[in-house]
């Protein structure tokens, strides 16, 4: 089976309700834990590449393994670009075949952005590929310069509504990623914030004003952290802060109804599979073959894929659709 556009895998979500999971690949492990998980859920999933990834594992290595998992599975597998910083890269991925790319210029002012993201669109959709852009971002609640976790400031690090909206229109990218409290990484709030939902909301609201019923929004650093892994890693010798916090299952549950159809995972696997490694080298400190300790990290990286896809994106059941 080939790869299945992204476009097609977005239009489905929509009407299905339900979010796609992005779930980058750095590696054969990590690659086979989560098309096998997600081939065990009927879910469909789009394996997503970082610019990082693409120079540790080297971008041939890569394409060759996503061309074993689609040849060995039967789901509906798109590839993203995550996080491209750069119209060169976005190209080199629209020429090898990815079926959407991230052009992230959100560092930029407004209007450079637009003007980046437009000429990656551009290039893309004559080459029958779709283009995330970002507006905001992705700092975290604690970093918001409106009113804590919720003003509308358009300098502020969030997405505002109305520039959404005008952004979407003149970048002409496929889908958006929002900036409403969302960060990367293992300590994403600070207390008890979360995501500014309200804002989600109002960005919806404010698409759907503007005859934009289904557009599909993106959520990145969209893991939870779960308390048990890094109860594991500390338990096994790792050291990761007390201050830990990730997005509740919740929170992800909401944004998923109010239109977020991609939902970016990358953290929680890198829990798992270090939980694992670590338990088994504690456990047999004598073992050196890596079989012995990649083989339960692959298994705990498939546990939480097959969680993520049933019971927080919905995902499941849903690749035959
Ligand atoms: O958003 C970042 C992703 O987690 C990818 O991270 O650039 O370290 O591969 P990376
Ligand atoms: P996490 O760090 O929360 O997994 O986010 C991953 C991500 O957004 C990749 O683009
Ligand atoms: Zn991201």
């Amino acid at each position: 089976m080939p790869l299945t556009h992204t476009k097609e895998l977005f239009a489905k979500a929509l009407r299905g309700r339900y979010a796609l999971g992005a779930f980058n690949v750095n590696n054969m492990e990590l690659l086979q834990a989560i098309i096998e998980a997600c081939e065990e859920e009927k879910a469909p999933v789009m394996l997503q590449i970082s610019k990082g990834a693409r120079s540790y594992a080297n971008p041939v290595y890569l394409r060759k393994l996503i061309e074993a998992a689609v040849s060995v599975s039967n789901i509906p597998i798109a590839v993203h670009l995550d996080h491209g910083d750069s119209f060169e890269l976005c190209k080199d991925c629209i020429d090898e075949g990815f079926t959407s790319v991230m052009i992230d210029a959100s560092h930029e002012p407004f209007d450079k952005n637009i003007e980046l993201c437009r000429r990656v669109v551009e290039y893309a959709h004559k080459h029958n590929c779709v283009v995330e852009g970002e507006l905001g971002h992705l700092v975290g609640a604690q970093f918001d310069e409106g009113d804590e976790g919720g003003s509308y400031s358009a300098e502020g690090h969030y997405t505002h509504p109305a520039q959404a909206v005008d952004f979407v229109r003149r970048s002409g990218v496929d889908s958006l990623a929002v900036a409403i409290g969302n960060s990367h990484g293992a300590y994403k709030f600070k207390g008890e914030q979360h995501l500014d939902l309200e804002r989600l909301k109002s960005i919806k609201s404010a698409l759907m004003e503007a005859g934009l019923e289904d557009y599909p929004l993106v959520l990145h650093g969209a893991s939870s952290v779960p308390k048990e892994l890094v109860e594991e890693i500390n338990k096994f010798g790792g050291k990761m802060g007390a201050d830990t916090a990730g997005v509740s299952e919740v929170d992800i549950e909401v944004a998923r109804r109010l239109g977020c159809a991609k939902v970016n995972i990358d953290t929680d696997l890198r829990l798992a599979m270090t939980a694992a490694i670590r338990k088994a080298l504690w456990e047999n400190p004598k073992e050196f073959d890596p079989r012995k300790y990649l083989a339960p990290a692959r298994e705990k990286v498939k546990d939480l894929v097959r969680h993520k896809v049933r019971n927080v994106l919905c995902c499941a059941g849903h690749a035959f659709d």
